[in-house]
């Protein structure tokens, strides 16, 4: 799929996206954020950045921001939020950015196995000595919160296997391996924390109706369907008094630019 079709998943709920599902990842930005130890004049970019939540946080502790992501729409609600941030929409694959312009590069569930070239940009947009951090899901199906993410598995058989396929760098000595292929020396794999967590069955289904891959399985099951049945799944897990919560493994890599 060409790099201009992610806005048809990705985007066609992006308000939505920003305000429901991104939230969640607000313990993922921070964990990640505090480790890289980000502040005051340092130059950041943020790959696959989404409606660019992870943007606003780095510029709160200092930074000096900028993102791209291949959604239009997602990219309007992070420029609204980020107007002081060079926020733009392209390919991950091709940055429009000179060579050694930032500090650091990151990317939230932005950048998987199957895009090396993602990664090969990213380092020639870091100075000598840069760093970039990705997080890759964990083991999601062992995972407390796996029946959060159970509904993007009413896709095809096939976009299931892409979708597993993408997932590949949270196994032990991959994502170092692929790192260490691109030119980066590699630290060590860490936990991130992540959790998701939505109000009330309805808001989960919408919140998670937003995404990329749901909107794969809304392809084959129809959007009313989906909602439906992913708000029936989320009641069977309310709790008394409490928010509809689930944690899921997520890893992080951070690689200095050799
Ligand atoms: C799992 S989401 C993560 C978004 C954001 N990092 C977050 O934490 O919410 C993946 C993002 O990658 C973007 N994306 C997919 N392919 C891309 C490409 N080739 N170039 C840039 N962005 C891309 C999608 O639009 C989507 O926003």
């Amino acid at each position: 799929m060409s790099w201009e079709m992610v806005d048809e998943g990705w985007g066609r709920r992006a308000v939505e996206f920003a305000t429901l599902s991104e939230p969640s990842n607000c313990r993922e930005y921070v964990a990640v954020h505090h480790r890289l130890r980000v502040g005051a004049g340092q130059r950041l970019l943020d790959v696959a950045c989404g409606s660019g939540l992870a943007i606003e946080l780095a510029a709160i502790r200092g930074a000096i921001c900028a993102g791209i992501d291949a959604s239009p729409r997602l990219i309007a609600v992070a420029k609204d939020r980020n107007p002081e941030s060079d926020i733009q929409v392209g390919d991950m694959e091709a940055l429009p950015w000179d060579d050694e312009t930032f500090d650091v590069v990151t990317s939230f569930r932005g950048i998987w196995g199957t895009t090396p070239n993602a990664v090969k940009e990213a380092r020639r947009v870091l100075v000598p000595g840069g760093r970039l951090a990705i997080t890759v899901w964990g083991n999601v199906g062992r995972s407390p919160g796996a029946w959060m993410m159970s509904p993007f598995r009413w896709a095809t058989d096939e976009k299931v296997q892409h979708q597993a396929d993408m997932v590949s760098l949270g196994r032990p000595g991959v994502g170092e391996a692929f790192l260490a292929g691109c030119g980066f020396d590699v630290a060590e794999r860490f936990e991130v924390p992540f959790v998701f967590e939505f109000a009330d069955p309805e808001t989960f289904a919408r919140g998670l109706a937003s995404t990329g891959p749901a909107y794969e399985a809304i392809q084959s099951i129809g959007e009313e369907q989906f909602v439906e049945r992913a708000t029936d799944l989320a009641t069977a897990h309310l709790r008394d008094g409490l928010a509809l919560r689930g944690q899921v493994q997520l890893f992080g890599y951070i690689g200095t630019k050799r």
